[in-house]
């Protein structure tokens, strides 16, 4: 999905794992704490460094981190299970009290995989509990050009390359933080609430409701897909 021109470790989806630890906790568990019950159990897929699962910990709740690179999961806490494995081919034989797929995942252009990890989702979660997830906002990468994006922390994000395809969007984004640089060359579907609603709705979940225009909370089913 993703290529970086470091030579240092990736994730197998080509994210620099030097990136993932220079990049800063944004809040997002306190923007999704409103669905997680005290103490809950979570399981939180593509976890990467363990950038929101240390947050995740010290709010009390039990964490199981999910990752296929074993390089970026060394980085998780110790305090979290820690499973190195496809989102795709996950079976723990656990229901958890939420669940989190971050990151966009739910973006990637292959739709057979994307139905496979929605699956994975659902059968970790017991009937009535949430799916948190994020998404590209479907209006900023059906626009989205060639320039500066912004920064993370001390981080600034530079669009190289974009380029559109009906629903998809190959983009070549740069992190730049003084001489160090990243790029990840990566595919995209655009998906807008009503395509993630059917994704979603044929994995056995319920219509989503939007935290904001990235995060959404969908609550399984009792029909398990
Ligand atoms: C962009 S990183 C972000 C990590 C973390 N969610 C965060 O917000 O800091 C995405 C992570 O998902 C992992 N990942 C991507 N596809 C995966 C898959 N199919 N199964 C397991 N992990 C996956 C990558 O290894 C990477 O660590």
């Amino acid at each position: 999905m993703s290529q970086s021109t470091s030579s240092a470790p990736t994730t197998r989806d080509g994210c620099s794992v030097a990136l993932y630890l220079r990049l800063p906790y944004r809040g997002e568990v306190e923007l999704i704490s409103p669905w997680l019950p005290a103490a809950a159990s979570v399981l939180e897929l593509g976890c990467g460094v363990g950038r929101m699962t240390r947050n995740l910990l010290a709010r009390g709740y039990h964490v199981t981190a999910v990752d296929n690179s074993p390089d970026i999961l060394a980085h998780v806490s110790t305090e979290a299970s820690k499973v190195c494995a496809n989102i795709e081919d996950l079976d723990l034989g656990e229901e958890f009290d939420a669940v989190i797929l971050a990151s966009c995942l739910i973006n990637i252009p292959d739709d057979g995989l994307r139905a496979l990890q929605l699956a994975k989702c659902r059968t970790h979660l017991q009937s009535g509990s949430p799916l948190l997830f994020e998404r590209h906002d479907p209006a900023w990468l059906s626009a989205v050009t060639v320039g500066y994006l912004g920064d993370i922390g001390t981080v600034e994000i530079y669009v190289d390359e974009a380029a559109r395809k009906d629903a998809e969007v190959q983009l070549c984004v740069r992190y730049q933080e003084d001489e160090h640089s990243w790029s990840h060359r990566f595919t995209v579907r655009i998906l807008d609430d009503e395509a993630v609603q059917e994704v979603l709705s044929r994995a056995g979940f319920a219509a989503p409701r939007w935290i904001n225009q990235r995060w959404g909370a969908a609550i399984a089913c009792d029909h398990a897909a």
